[in-house]
């Protein structure tokens, strides 16, 4: 007893003088609970938007814009000042899971708190653990937003978290559910809040639906986050993940490649910084869970490969058709005249679906942005996509855009214009969402009036890493 006090208080001051600088000074038990801390941390991907572009790691200052002004994410290193160093278990969990500060006011759920609300108290203990005594004091001030009084006060929020956010509750699969779609299920709503960017967002702002129960909308593809649009992720043969199996979800979330496609833009920070250092066993787990959501009505019904484009290039006989021009100018060589592109270097166009989905911004983004496929342990070369702001005018963007969204039989309306290139290119502005919605898609929402508490079209859009922080 008289040894456990002793212990106990000796712990809180190696607590205190060396504050994170090692795991080594935990004791016992405690180091594993850290490294699982840890792990949690890493399905959590808290470091994607508590770091700043080329930041200290968990040191806040990411930006994040919003329609009515700019939020930066927190410090929520333990530094005693100016992170959650005096946090105690209780306040860390009332922020993580419950969505509210230590001085009771309301996050905004650009943090989110509405899917980390299922994750069990014992993965909370554990993350408590590594934040307190596994990651290093950084003493970073945090940036205030910039909102102007009086749309920067909290109140609403706190009435939206009343509203839209769940009551914290440990996750508890549904009776006889098989025990690794479980978990999968556990890692995609909950830590891993794959919803934040792949479920469709509703009249307020709220995930329209937080799990399989509230029916088609969910993971069925969400809004525009910083230029980058998240797709289905639900069995829809076109637009969704139904022509994927179990083993490609697995291993596009472990090396961010399949013989079909590539990650680029948002993603690319879950993959790089999140799923790559998921064990094999979880990577498995949620890869299941998402072939087993139950079905969808297509779309656009089925992917049929249409050979009649690829002829038509080899031909040579394009001068009609300024897009194809275009394609077999700058793009064939990589991605090939039959759009199959070459596997797990050039991801293949033709019956991709993030190259059909309803709103046309990923697709014109990484044409005009270009990408850099990012090395993970597991497929450690870095292939590079060129960035065509430099090469094309918007003009001939917009037609390669509109080329190769309705090649090879893929089905999505050519509707891009020179305009919407201009804009993305200049001041990296979403793309307006006005007139491209399709009446048959389900996914079609973002084009709707938006009323909030602080306006419409309110979205969340955390800057991206990718490329500029590879090595974190
Ligand atoms: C999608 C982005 C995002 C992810 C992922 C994320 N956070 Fe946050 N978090 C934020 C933002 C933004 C804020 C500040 C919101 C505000 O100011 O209202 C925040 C606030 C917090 C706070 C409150 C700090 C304070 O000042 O009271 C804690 C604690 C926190 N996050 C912990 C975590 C942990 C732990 C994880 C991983 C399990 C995580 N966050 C993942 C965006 C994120
Ligand atoms: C920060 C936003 C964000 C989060 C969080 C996120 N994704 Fe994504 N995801 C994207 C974007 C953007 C794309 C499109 C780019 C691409 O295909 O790489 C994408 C693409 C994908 C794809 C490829 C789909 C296709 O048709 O090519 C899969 C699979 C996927 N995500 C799974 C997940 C899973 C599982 C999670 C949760 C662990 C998750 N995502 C969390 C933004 C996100
Ligand atoms: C030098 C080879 C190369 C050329 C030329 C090239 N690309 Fe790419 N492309 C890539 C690579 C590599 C990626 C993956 C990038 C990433 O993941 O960030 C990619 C990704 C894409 C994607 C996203 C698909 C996905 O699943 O990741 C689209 C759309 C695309 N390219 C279209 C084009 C168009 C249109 C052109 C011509 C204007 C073009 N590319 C020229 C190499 C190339």
């Amino acid at each position: 007893m008289m040894m456990n006090r002793l212990k106990a208080a000796l712990g809180a001051v190696t607590v205190g003088l060396l504050a994170g600088t090692s795991l080594a000074h935990a004791q016992g038990t405690d180091e594993d609970l850290i490294k699982q801390g840890e792990y949690v941390a890493r399905l959590g991907d808290c470091v994607a938007c508590h770091t700043a572009l080329n930041g200290q790691k968990f040191a806040g200052g990411l930006s994040i814009k919003t329609p009515i002004g700019t939020i930066y994410s927190t410090n929520i290193t333990p530094d005693p000042t100016y992170g959650i160093g005096t946090y105690t278990l209780q306040d860390f969990d009332a922020a993580v899971r419950h969505g509210v500060k230590k001085d009771g006011s309301t996050l905004y759920p650009a943090m989110p708190y509405p899917s980390f609300a299922r994750m069990t108290q014992a993965d909370i203990k554990a993350l408590y653990a590594y934040f307190m005594h596994g990651v290093a004091p950084v003493a970073q001030k945090n940036h205030d937003a910039d909102i102007t009084w009086p749309l920067s006060m909290r109140w609403p929020l706190a009435i939206w978290r009343s509203v839209f956010a769940p009551t914290p509750k440990d996750f508890t699969p549904a009776p006889g559910t098989d025990a690794d779609i479980a978990r999968g299920e556990y890692l995609v709503t909950g830590a891993g809040h794959c919803g934040a960017c792949h479920t469709p967002r509703g009249l307020g702002m709220q995930e329209k639906a937080l799990d399989a129960s509230g029916g088609a909308d969910f993971l069925a593809g969400g809004d525009v986050i910083d230029n980058w649009i998240a797709p289905s992720l639900r069995n829809d043969p076109v637009v969704g993940i139904g022509r994927w199996s179990e083993d490609d979800l697995y291993q596009f979330l472990k090396s961010g490649r399949t013989d079909h496609t590539a990650v680029f833009g948002g993603m690319a920070d879950v993959v790089g910084w999140s799923t790559q250092y998921f064990t094999d066993a979880d990577l498995h787990a949620m890869a299941k869970y998402l072939k087993a959501l139950p079905p969808v009505p297509p779309v656009r019904g089925d992917y049929t490969y249409d050979a009649s484009t690829a002829q038509t290039l080899d031909s040579g006989s394009v001068a009609g058709n300024p897009g194809a021009k275009v394609y077999v100018e700058q793009c064939s060589a990589c991605h090939r005249n039959d759009g199959g592109g070459v596997a797990r270097m050039f991801p293949p166009l033709a019956g991709n679906p993030v190259v059909v989905t309803d709103n046309p911004t990923s697709v014109a983004h990484i044409i005009v942005a270009g990408g850099v496929l990012p090395p993970t342990n597991w497929a450690p070369s870095a292939v590079a996509m060129p960035a065509y702001k430099r090469f094309l005018s918007d003009q001939q963007i917009a037609d390669v855009v509109n080329f190769i969204r309705s090649a090879w039989g893929n089905k999505a309306p050519a509707n891009v214009t020179a305009a919407d290139i201009q804009k993305l290119r200049l001041d990296n502005a979403p793309l307006p969402t006005a007139g491209w919605a399709d009446a048959t898609s389900q996914t079609a929402t973002w084009g709707l009036f938006m009323p909030q508490p602080y306006g419409s079209g309110w979205t969340f859009a955390p800057q991206t890493h990718v490329g500029v922080d590879a090595a974190q």
